[in-house]
């Protein structure tokens, strides 16, 4: 996940639906299903663009949830594929504007994210900085926040729950990981999200309050066993062990010549794991 700064974008919410109360698929063609779900606004659809920038125009505390994406949102300006079976959900988060908590949202979000499928019974998972979830290597989730409009951001998420991204895109196969295959009882997709709000909720309550020392620990301890990670600066390259994040959300890496270093989020463009 990424926190990227961008211009409101107008979207064209495609056939919205209601869903039916199994949490089957929404039919196309007809309104958004309204509900309220764990204190949140909830509206989902059946296709959308992307749900990222349909919250775009959402206040704080409303969240949307399409069955299918036709132009999905990755980081760095990748597609995500959202075919049906995956959760495609973005919510709305209030942010400070004079708090530098923003830096660390994207990590609070994976936070809450693991939390509810660890809740479910999802073992091995862990992060890779900033907040891709994978299983065993593979990519379970991508979480993608983005900063429309000051004092708000959206919190993008995706999960693969019984689509099958490599089918139409085969480039993913042996890449993706899916609930459906991880768990004997996969939830609905609604059921899901229920869960995945619950969580958010929880940890931007947390956020709000100026606490995100206190999720430090439990943010620290999702990215699993210290690795070597080569850092891209936008050109130049930094080699060291990962270690986590500070109070401030920023990336520290320690290396043998020198002191640990401590870089903002906006200065790493990606970081490659070296020892998987
Ligand atoms: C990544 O590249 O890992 C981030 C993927 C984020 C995908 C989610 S799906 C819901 C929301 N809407 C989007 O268009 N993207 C995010």
């Amino acid at each position: 996940m990424t926190f990227v700064r961008q211009q409101k974008a107008p979207e064209q919410a495609g056939s919205p639906a209601p869903q039916d109360e199994t949490g089957g698929r929404l039919k196309p063609g007809a309104l958004p299903h309204m509900s309220v779900v764990e204190g949140w606004t909830l509206c989902e659809y059946a296709t959308l663009g992307s749900t990222n920038l349909v919250a775009a125009n959402m206040k704080a505390w409303e969240a949307v949830r399409a069955d299918r994406q036709s132009a999905g949102r990755g980081r760095f300006q990748r597609t995500w594929v959202s075919d049906e079976g995956g959760l495609w959900l973005s919510a709305v988060v209030p942010t400070n504007p004079n708090s530098s908590s923003g830096r660390a949202l994207p990590m609070a979000v994976g936070l809450a994210v693991c939390d509810a499928l660890r809740g479910l019974g999802v073992q091995t998972l862990r992060m890779r900085w900033p907040n891709d979830v994978l299983v065993k290597e593979r990519k379970l989730a991508g979480l993608l926040v983005d900063q429309f409009s000051p004092g708000l951001a959206v919190a993008g998420i995706g999960i693969n729950v019984f689509n099958e991204p490599e089918t139409s895109e085969p480039l993913l196969k042996n890449q993706t990981a899916r609930l459906a295959d991880l768990l004997a009882g996969p939830p609905t997709l609604r059921e899901l999200a229920a869960l995945v709000l619950r969580s958010l909720r929880g940890v931007i309550g947390e956020m709000e309050a100026g606490n995100f020392e206190a999720l430090l620990p439990r943010v620290n301890r999702l990215w699993g066993r210290p690795r070597r990670v080569e850092l891209d600066l936008d050109g130049a390259k930094r080699r060291g062990v990962f270690k986590g994040v500070d109070a401030a959300g920023r990336l520290i890496l320690s290396s043998d010549s020198a002191e640990a270093a401590a870089y903002e989020p906006w200065q790493v463009r990606h970081l490659t794991e070296i020892n998987k």
